[in-house]
């Protein structure tokens, strides 16, 4: 069995764990734009090339014997990299490029929900020019949207008012700013609430849901400061969170359901890979953020490494469109996953520094991201450059574990020390309570 893994991040460090652990002791392959030392470790051989070089990803897929694909990062998704290799016989974990625009279009999403009158979504519009933004901003009122950028931004091109937007002008000159490179952007109703990540295996017909995870996107501690990636996550033991209700768990499923048949109904595709819903908890239920078309990063570090399921067996099976036929299940553990990003993150990254992880003693939950091997150093590039994750009975536990290990990775980086605490989740709890006293 002969697995290829495109992409060269902590995600896909996280994936090339878990299939490390199948039983079905598969032989591992990874082309990614940059050499990850962790990935190195675990694979037989590494190209490491332009992802969107489709010609030479099928010729290493051809000359390894690939059994099949999992692609990693949504750029590939985007750039229909799932597209050549089904069209060269290749199996692929990843949806094909019209599948994936459920992430990479965030008009395409809301429109496709709105068309298929799938509940759950804010107001919205999509915009063309600047005056139509300027209407739209003006209907939804001061401090009342947000706007995003219609295509991939790496998780940087959504602006939401009262965080990064303070008035009007600001807003428009945001809008004109996004216009320069995106031909359409996307204003909608800004949401209060708490968010969670909903990630599920799909064959095309089945869903198997995974444990349910919050991530945290601002770079500073309380959630201030710029949007990020994501800078650290956690899961409970009983795979839901602490500030959600079973109506939202059951919503948030029963959407997934819905949007998966709309998409398959839409692109007369199978959607075969992991499908990624963004939520938001409100005082008036679950409602939608956005789709993502794979794993999320850090999510991945939370579910994977709990997922009791031989991984190679549920990709076959999502493969076959036989995912009914497996019965995917997860420890029942918490975990926190906490990254350690280069000081100056996001906008002015320190590159070139040194890390050293020698102290951290949880080797197998060390995922590496943006981090460069010079000798036998490691030095940051510029993105999250080191998860660790805790895993432990209950999410203080965990927390307490992923603290310890984060503190004893070395150098000039910063991390969270906030995400997975008691205080953190139990202002959750109460901001939740609030929220719904006063529907
Ligand atoms: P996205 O790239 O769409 O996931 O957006 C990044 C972040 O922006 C989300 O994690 C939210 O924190 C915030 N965001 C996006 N859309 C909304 C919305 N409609 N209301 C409130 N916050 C939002
Ligand atoms: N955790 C955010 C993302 O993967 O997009």
């Amino acid at each position: 069995m002969n697995i290829l893994i495109i992409g060269s991040g902590a995600r896909e460090h996280a994936i090339a764990n878990a299939f490390r652990r199948s039983e079905h002791f598969p032989v591992l392959y990874c082309v990614g734009a940059t050499l990850n030392p962790g990935i190195r470790q675990l694979v037989d051989d590494y190209w490491v090339g332009d992802v969107a070089d489709h010609d030479t990803i099928l010729e290493k897929a051809d000359q390894w014997g690939i059994d099949f694909v999992i692609i990693g990062p949504e750029a590939p998704l985007e750039d229909g990299l799932a597209d050549a290799l089904w069209a060269a016989d290749v199996p692929v974990v990843g949806p094909k490029k019209a599948l994936a625009r459920i992430e990479t279009s965030k008009a395409f999403a809301r429109d496709l929900l709105k068309k298929y009158e799938i509940p759950g979504s804010p107001d919205y519009q999509v915009c063309d020019t600047l005056a139509e933004a300027k209407k739209c901003l003006k209907k939804l009122g001061d401090g009342k949207y947000v706007i995003k950028a219609d295509g991939l931004m790496g998780g940087k091109g959504v602006f939401v008012a009262g965080d990064h937007l303070h008035s009007l002008d600001e807003a428009y000159r945001c809008c004109e700013a996004l216009f320069l490179t995106s031909k359409s952007i996307v204003i909608e109703e800004r949401l209060i609430g708490q968010e969670f990540s909903l990630l599920s295996f799909c064959d095309g017909k089945t869903l198997a849901p995974m444990p349910i995870v919050q991530d945290h996107k601002r770079a500073f501690v309380n959630d201030e400061g710029p949007n990020t990636g994501g800078m650290g996550t956690y899961s409970d033991a009983n795979h839901r969170l602490p500030f959600l209700t079973e109506k939202d768990v059951v919503d948030a499923e029963a959407m997934n359901v819905s949007v998966l048949k709309a998409l398959t109904e839409e692109c007369k595709e199978r959607y075969v890979g992991i499908l990624y819903g963004s939520f938001i908890a409100t005082a008036k239920g679950v409602q939608l953020i956005e789709y993502n078309a794979r794993f999320g990063d850090p999510e991945v570090m939370n579910v994977l490494p709990i997922l009791e399921t031989d991984l190679v067996e549920i990709c076959e099976a999502m493969i076959a469109g036989q995912l009914n036929k497996v019965s995917v299940q997860f420890a029942r553990r918490a975990t926190v996953c906490k990254y350690l990003v280069p000081n100056g993150y996001p906008d002015a990254s320190e590159k070139n520094t040194l890390i050293d992880v020698s102290a951290v003693e949880e080797r197998e939950q060390l995922y590496l991201g943006g981090v460069e091997e010079k000798g036998d150093q490691l030095y940051t590039t510029g993105s999250r450059a080191i998860a660790v994750v805790g895993v432990a009975g209950t999410i203080s536990d965990a927390e307490a574990i992923a603290e310890m290990e984060v503190n004893r990775v070395k150098g000039q980086l910063f991390h969270r020390p906030d995400i997975g605490t008691d205080a953190l989740i139990e202002e959750r709890i109460e901001h939740m309570q609030t929220l719904r006293c006063y529907v």
